[in-house]
This record gives C-alpha cells, structure tokens and sequence, in this order.
C-alpha cells in the first residue's frame, strides 16, 4: 500500500501539477501546497514501513505501528480533503476527460510492470465479497471481471500463490464489504 501511496503521489508531482500550472499559471499556490504536503507525508510513510518491518522481525510492538498507522493517517487525510476541494476544483476546469486519461496514462500505468499491475490488481481485488452491487459500483465490465478479477480473487485464497504469501498478512481473513 505504502508502494502505490508513493506511486500515486510520484505521478500527480511529476505529471499533474505542471499540467494544471501550465493551463491555469494563476493556480501554483494551491499546487505548490500539494507539493508541500505530498513532501510532508514522506516520513510518517517511512516510519510506518520501519514499523511494520520491525513488526514482522518480532522487534517492533503492535502498538508502535498502529502509532505510526494514526501519524500518517493525520496529514494523509487532511491532504485528500485539500487535494478534493482544491486541486481537483481546477482539474475539473481545465483538464477534458481525454486530458485526464492521457495523464493516467502517462502518471500512473506507462512505468508499471506487468507484475506490479497483476500484484496492484491482486491486493485492490484481495478479500472483497464481489457480489453484483459491489461489482456494478465499481463500474467493472463482465469481461474483465471474469476474465481478471475473479481468476486473482480466487488466487489470492491459494496458499502460497497470494501476494501475501510467506508475510504474516496471510493470516488476516476479514472480507471487505
Ligand atoms: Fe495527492
């Protein structure tokens, strides 16, 4: 999660905000303060990775990485909240939806594998109930869903064959509804 979280960010800080800056010069406040915050995250996502890998080497306390789960999730939040009611405010007003899907492209999907996208897919798929409203909520054609997501939801209940394999998060059985 930590992977994709810097991912995602990597890719509005290298493709999204010179974009919008170059569409609306007046916005680079606003965008600079996405920067800023993007930056500011960096470290409690440091220290959660350092408390989980503690976690699984039997030298870091649960309650440490809650801790640092709650560190992050503060400045996290408060980010989307701002990145929702700002940036995205001028996304909508200057980007077409053609615009957005290059920049996707371009950001988020050119520079994956095919292995982070199988293992990206795999861990958004792991552990949700795929009934029909979940299914037709997120917008997932048939196709895909039968010919992906159901093969890499099944996998994912494979001992050994789930991306969590080997880690102690093959352990956690809760299902996401
Ligand atoms: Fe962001």
């Amino acid at each position: 999660m930590m992977h994709t979280l810097r991912w995602h960010h990597e890719g509005e800080d290298h493709h999204l905000w010179p974009l919008l800056l170059e569409r609306e010069p007046g916005s680079s406040a606003v965008l600079d303060a996405m920067q800023a915050e993007h930056h500011a995250i960096d470290g409690p996502v440091l220290a959660l990775e350092a408390h989980a890998r503690g976690l699984v080497a039997g030298r870091t306390e649960p309650r440490d990485v809650m801790d640092a789960v709650k560190t992050l999730a503060k400045p996290l939040i408060e980010h989307l909240a701002h990145e929702e009611d700002e940036a995205m405010e001028i996304v909508s007003r200057v980007l077409s939806h053609r615009d957005w899907n290059d920049f996707e492209q371009r950001a988020w999907i050119d520079g994956y594998t095919v292995w982070e996208s199988v293992r990206f897919v795999a861990w958004m798929v792991d552990g949700v109930e795929w009934n029909r409203p979940i299914r037709r909520r997120a917008g997932l054609p048939a196709p895909i869903y039968w010919a992906v997501v159901k093969p890499l939801a099944l996998i994912a209940h494979v001992p050994g064959l789930s991306i969590w394999a080997g880690t102690p998060a093959a352990r956690v059985r809760s299902r996401v509804a």
